[in-house]
């Protein structure tokens, strides 16, 4: 069924938009599922078609997944991309996803994970992801699971461009290497993964050819900008008062705990062998520091 539909979900959210567009320049028919209090606008010009629905409403997926051959998956409800969503989403929505798409016959599921998920049980939205993997293995759904590290794309974004406003504001401790990803390579890897030979039931980790720390970040974005940056080490504590839910703070909290345990450290040679390149530290923050206008 070569032309059978491949349903994104989580399409209108900041990754899930990039890989509509890598799998449509891969001449992929995309379906994106989409809720009705969202904005489809872009997903209609990126040439996809939609889908109305809610993984929080299991017959509204039975649709959506009518005929498709493929299934990749970048939503989630902890990121509160919509006022009012919860992790529950990332329990029950993905339940019902890995339910529905069991029936459906899917010939793969590519399912956006979290590097190391299975070694933080005390982080909800890593364990969420945990349980959304075993889920997928448990109901006999070929998946692959990609397991990036953090989003480069978020450093120095609290509160606005902390690039060109020279301060890098950064959360936790800046002395501990981790492993990042920047959106555009992951949505590339995520869209090649339909199709990738790979066994079923994988779990990929994502990252660069090396961990970084905070300041070897800032260093680096510094070199490449031509100027210094100030890092401003901020203690997450801070986010008791930051207004956002007491969920949503614990959670986040116990993220940056994880990460200065130092474990947040990706194995990349799985990516190497399967997509081809890992990307390097230097060339992705010069292409995040050139999407925001500071460099050609
Ligand atoms: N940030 C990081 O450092 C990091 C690291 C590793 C992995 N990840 C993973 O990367 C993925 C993508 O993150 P992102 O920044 O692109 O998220 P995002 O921009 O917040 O997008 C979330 C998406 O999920 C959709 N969604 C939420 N609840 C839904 C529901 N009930 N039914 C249908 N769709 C629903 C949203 O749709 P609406 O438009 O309707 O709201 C939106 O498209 C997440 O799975 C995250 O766990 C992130």
């Amino acid at each position: 069924m070569p032309d059978a539909p491949v349903l994104v979900v989580g399409g209108t959210g900041m990754l899930g938009s990039q890989v509509v567009a890598h799998l449509v320049a891969r001449n992929k028919h995309v379906r994106a599922l989409v809720r009705p209090t969202t904005t489809t606008a872009p997903l209609v010009a990126a040439g996809a078609e939609l889908a109305a629905g809610d993984l929080l409403d299991i017959a509204s997926l039975r649709n959506a997944l009518d005929g498709v051959d493929a299934v990749v998956s970048s939503a989630a409800g902890y990121t509160r991309h919509t006022p009012g969503d919860t992790i529950e989403t990332d329990h029950t929505g993905n339940a019902n996803l890995i339910d529905a798409a069991a029936d459906a016959g899917v010939r793969r599921f590519v399912f956006t994970s979290i590097l190391n998920c299975h070694e933080a049980r005390d982080v909800p939205h890593f364990w969420a992801k945990k349980v959304a993997e075993d889920a997928l293995a448990a109901r006999g759904v070929p998946f692959v699971a990609l397991r990036p590290g953090a989003f480069v794309d978020q450093v120095g974004m609290w509160g606005g461009d902390g690039f060109a406003a020279g301060r890098i504001a950064w959360m936790g401790d800046s002395t501990v290497p981790m492993t990042f990803v920047y959106t555009p390579d992951l949505a590339d890897v995520l869209a090649a993964a339909v199709d990738a030979d790979v066994s079923d039931g994988e779990r990929i980790d994502i990252g660069w050819d090396r961990a970084v720390t905070g300041r070897d970040i800032v260093e680096i974005a510094g070199k490449i900008l031509g100027r210094p940056l100030e890092l401003m080490e901020m203690d997450p504590a801070q986010l008791r008062n930051a207004g956002m839910p007491d969920d949503a703070m614990k959670d986040l909290i116990a993220m940056f705990d994880f990460f200065r345990t130092g474990r947040y450290v990706a194995d990349t040679r799985r990516q190497a062998e399967v997509f081809g390149s890992v990307p390097v530290a230097e060339d992705a923050i010069r292409r995040r520091l050139a999407a925001l206008g500071h460099v050609a």
